[in-house]
């Protein structure tokens, strides 16, 4: 509610007492907030049930004093279990008719509904051709990871790796680097070794990742390689910058401001 003030941040609501209590505090600082009523179609995460639930919520909240409502998000999430693209496709779309009926609800009870906010980079070419979606909300797309780059039917490359250093090579069979859980993540899986064929990173501790390498492999202590991370999200929080690399030479650096930024 504080940066109103500065920006038009809009609020997820999924709970009538959330939206008093954003209500009251917007009224004592006499401005207006924005929410959306979250609507759970895939993810059962947060989110009130789509239908009914969703319209009685969208009601209750359209009369509290101090809240603008805009409208609804609906997160259907990535879909990382079906690579290819019609299988998704088709379970992506069975949630955002769900989405799509809510909204057609909430409107015939008079309330407008001008945001409809759905898509993952998993989805953004489905979500995006709904006529009643207004905002895909892409955000890995900018980056991509070994996991996104398994789906068909994605138009974008991987453009974010962690650079690590060898630092020991205690047997032919293993190298070492110092990048370990402090620095990539293991989410969605290992990370992936970039144009080192064979090589396969298999454990992380805290400092170190421990890489199986061909004994022929050419990778000694002091060289760096490359590392694609299997989640980019959270990959990206455990780091201060980007360092934007064009021809092989840092061009830009970037600082990661949000990192950390939790509480
Ligand atoms: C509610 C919501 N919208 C959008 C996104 C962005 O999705 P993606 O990074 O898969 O593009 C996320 C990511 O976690 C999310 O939780």
């Amino acid at each position: 509610v504080r940066l109103r003030r500065h920006a038009d941040v809009k609020v997820l609501v999924d709970d009538l007492r959330v939206a008093r209590a954003i209500a009251k505090e917007a009224l004592k600082r006499s401005v207006e907030q924005s929410v959306l009523i979250e609507v759970d179609i895939h993810m059962k995460r947060c989110g009130v049930l789509p239908g009914q639930p969703a319209v009685e919520l969208a009601r209750k909240v359209a009369r509290l004093k101090g809240l603008s409502l805009k409208g609804v998000l609906g997160y259907e999430g990535p879909f990382f279990e079906l690579p290819n693209f019609d299988e998704r496709r088709t379970a992506a779309s069975s949630a955002l008719f769900s989405l799509r009926d809510t909204v057609e609800m909430i409107e015939q009870e008079g309330i407008p509904v001008d945001v409809v906010s759905a898509g993952s980079t998993g989805t953004y070419n489905i979500a995006g051709e709904y006529p009643k979606i207004t905002e895909v909300e892409a955000g890995s797309y900018v980056f991509m990871d070994s996991t996104y780059g398994k789906l068909q039917g994605l138009d974008f490359r991987c453009a974010l790796t962690v650079l690590a250093t060898v630092i020991s090579r205690p047997v032919r069979e293993r190298v070492v680097v110092d990048a370990g859980l402090k620095a990539i993540t293991q989410e969605f899986g290992m990370p992936s070794v970039k144009g080192s064929e064979g090589a396969k990173l298999y454990h992380l501790s805290e400092e170190h990742g421990t890489i199986e390498v061909k004994r022929k492999a050419r990778m000694n202590a002091g060289d760096k390689i490359e590392l694609v991370p299997s989640h980019c999200c959270t990959t990206v929080n455990l780091h201060d910058r980007y360092y934007g690399i064009r021809d092989d030479s840092v061009e830009v650096i970037y600082p990661i401001s949000a990192r950390g930024r939790l509480q």
